[in-house]
C-alpha cells in the first residue's frame, strides 16, 4: 500500500512541523519581557495613533544603560511622561530620533503606529516577529 505509507510519512511530517511551531513559540515566551511596549498616556486623546517601542529591536542596538540610566527612562510602560515638546527638545525617544542617530521626528507614523484605543501595555508582539517563517520580511 503505498499510497497509505505516503500519507502517513506525511501525517509524521505534519506533526513534526506543528510540534516544532508549539516548541518554538514556547521558547521565545520567555523573552515576553522584552514585547514591544504601547505607549498611550496622550495619543488617543491628542488624536494620534499610540506609539509602539520595539523594545528588542532596540535593546539589541544599545545597552540597557544608555536608556535606562543615561536617558532616564523608567523601566514601566507608560511610566514616564513623553510628550513631543520634549522628543523635539532631544529628551527620551528624541535623544537618538533626531535624524543623526536614527530618522528623525517628523517620521510620525513610525512611532505612532498602533491601533487605536490600545491601552499602554507591554505588548507579545516580539514573540510573533520571531515566529515568522525564516524568509519573511521584517
Ligand atoms: C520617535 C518616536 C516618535 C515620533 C517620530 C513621533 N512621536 Fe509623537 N509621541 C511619541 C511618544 C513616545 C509619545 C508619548 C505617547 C503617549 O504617552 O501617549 C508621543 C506623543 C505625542 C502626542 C501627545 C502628547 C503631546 O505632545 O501632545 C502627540 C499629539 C504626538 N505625539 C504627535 C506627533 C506628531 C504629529 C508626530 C510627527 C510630526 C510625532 N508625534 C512623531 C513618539 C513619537
Ligand atoms: C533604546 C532605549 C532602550 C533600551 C536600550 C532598553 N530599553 Fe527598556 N524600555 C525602554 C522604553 C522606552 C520603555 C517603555 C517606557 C515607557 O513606556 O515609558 C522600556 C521599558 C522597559 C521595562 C518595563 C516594561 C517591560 O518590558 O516589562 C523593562 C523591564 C525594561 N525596559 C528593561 C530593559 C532591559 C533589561 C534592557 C537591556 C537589556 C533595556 N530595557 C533596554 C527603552 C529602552
Ligand atoms: C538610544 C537611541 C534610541 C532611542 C532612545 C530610541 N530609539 Fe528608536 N531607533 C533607534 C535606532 C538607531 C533605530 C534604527 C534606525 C534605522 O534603522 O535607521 C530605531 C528605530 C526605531 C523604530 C523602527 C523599528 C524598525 O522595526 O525598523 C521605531 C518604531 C522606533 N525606533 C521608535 C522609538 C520610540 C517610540 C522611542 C522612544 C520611546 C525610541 N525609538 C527611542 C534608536 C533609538
Amino acid at each position: 500500500m503505498k499510497i497509505l505509507s505516503k500519507l502517513r510519512a506525511s501525517i509524521a511530517v505534519a506533526a513534526v512541523l506543528v510540534l516544532s511551531t508549539v516548541m518554538f513559540v514556547d521558547i521565545n515566551d520567555a523573552q515576553a519581557e522584552y514585547g514591544d511596549v504601547v505607549i498611550n498616556n496622550y495619543s488617543d486623546g491628542a488624536g494620534m495613533r499610540p506609539v509602539v517601542f520595539p523594545h528588542w529591536f532596540h535593546r539589541v542596538r544599545f545597552r540597557c544603560k544608555v536608556c535606562h540610566a543615561d536617558l532616564g527612562f523608567k523601566f514601566q510602560a507608560g511610566g514616564n511622561e513623553i510628550n513631543m515638546v520634549k522628543i523635539i527638545d532631544g529628551q527620551f525617544c528624541g535623544a537618538c530620533h533626531n535624524g543623526d542617530i536614527a530618522w528623525s521626528v517628523e517620521n510620525c507614523n513610525l512611532c505612532h503606529s498602533a491601533k487605536p484605543n490600545t491601552p499602554t501595555q507591554v505588548h507579545e508582539s516580539t514573540v510573533q516577529k520571531l515566529a515568522q517563517p525564516s524568509g519573511a520580511k521584517k
